[in-house]
């Protein structure tokens, strides 16, 4: 029997800063715990997730990463790639990466090259069978570097700061996966828009409270997920380029809210 691919989940917003690259970090390494297999696909010049998850580039020790693989666009190149994410215990196990570097800046200047922006799906074919999901961590922009996750993903998911321009920005990203004319573009007419996360949510401010309530009717009422709320000990996790569990009893809430944010990864697209 042929094996069923991953699920693919792109993390993205029109808005930087707003907690995308600690939630694909925080998920994949929740979804570790529970037995899931994890393909994380860097797909942002600045490789924070690469860092965070022990991958950081170094020009004294190359190694390939998702810039080559866009560069080539070869049909299952990004196997050569992975590499296990360098956090070590079940992680290193269950979770692996496909790194970015700076050089990724580069592949924008060939978004006018016809078919350019197929070349993330043709390189992941075959190559993500044997994972549960496949987290493409995005940058801030719904440019050519996004739209080659979004080519590639089955579910766009948008992390939403509960401020004016972070709804702003999620909805930018929920439009434009929603426009017919960009899914055809990107040959990629399944794409769905699935989930609106708010994120770095603190409790202190009234305004935070204000737009949560407002997120429902902007974004669809079973569109918005459970709040990821903001916690000095994420911080201090991406910081040290470890996962939560390092933190000890600290990281013991956020584990759980990760944790049900992958349970609803898995209930809603498995
Ligand atoms: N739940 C959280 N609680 C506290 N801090 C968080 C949380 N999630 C992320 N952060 C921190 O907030 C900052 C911004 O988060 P992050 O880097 O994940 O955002 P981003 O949307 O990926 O940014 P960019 O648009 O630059 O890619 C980082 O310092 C990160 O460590
Ligand atoms: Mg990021």
């Amino acid at each position: 029997m042929p094996q069923r691919r991953s699920k693919r989940v792109a993390a993205g917003s029109n808005k930087g800063g707003v907690g995308k690259t600690g939630w694909v970090e925080m998920v994949a390494a929740a979804l570790a715990e529970m037995g899931r297999k994890v393909l994380v696909v860097d797909v942002d010049p600045q490789a924070n997730v690469s860092r965070r998850m022990g991958r950081p580039y170094r020009k004294e020790q190359p190694f390939v990463t998702i810039s080559e693989v866009v560069k080539s666009g070869e049909v299952g190149c990004a196997a050569d790639a992975i590499v296990p994410v360098g956090w070590g215990g079940i992680y290193a196990e269950q979770i692996d990466i496909i790194p970015s570097r700076f050089d990724l800046e580069n592949r924008i200047s060939e978004a006018a090259v016809i078919g350019s922006r197929g070349r993330l799906a043709r390189a992941l074919e075959g190559v993500d069978d044997r994972y549960d999901f496949t987290l493409f961590d995005c940058q801030p922009s719904l440019g050519h570097l996004t739209q080659l996750a979004l080519a590639a993903a089955d579910y766009g998911v948008a992390l939403v700061e509960p401020e004016y321009d972070g709804v702003e920005g999620a909805i930018r990203f929920r439009d434009f996966i929603n426009d017919e004319i960009n899914r055809k573009e990107m040959g990629n007419l399944d794409l769905t828009f699935a989930a609106a996360i708010p994120s770095l949510v603190d409790g202190r401010l009234a305004g935070h409270a204000h737009h949560l309530g407002t997120l429902p009717g902007i974004l669809g009422e079973g569109q918005v997920w459970a709040p990821i709320p903001l916690r000095s000990v994420v911080k201090d996790a991406a910081d040290e380029a470890q996962p939560l569990s390092a933190q000890g009893s600290r990281g013991t809430e956020m584990r759980e809210v990760y944790k049900a944010a992958a349970e609803r990864m898995i209930k809603e697209f498995v």
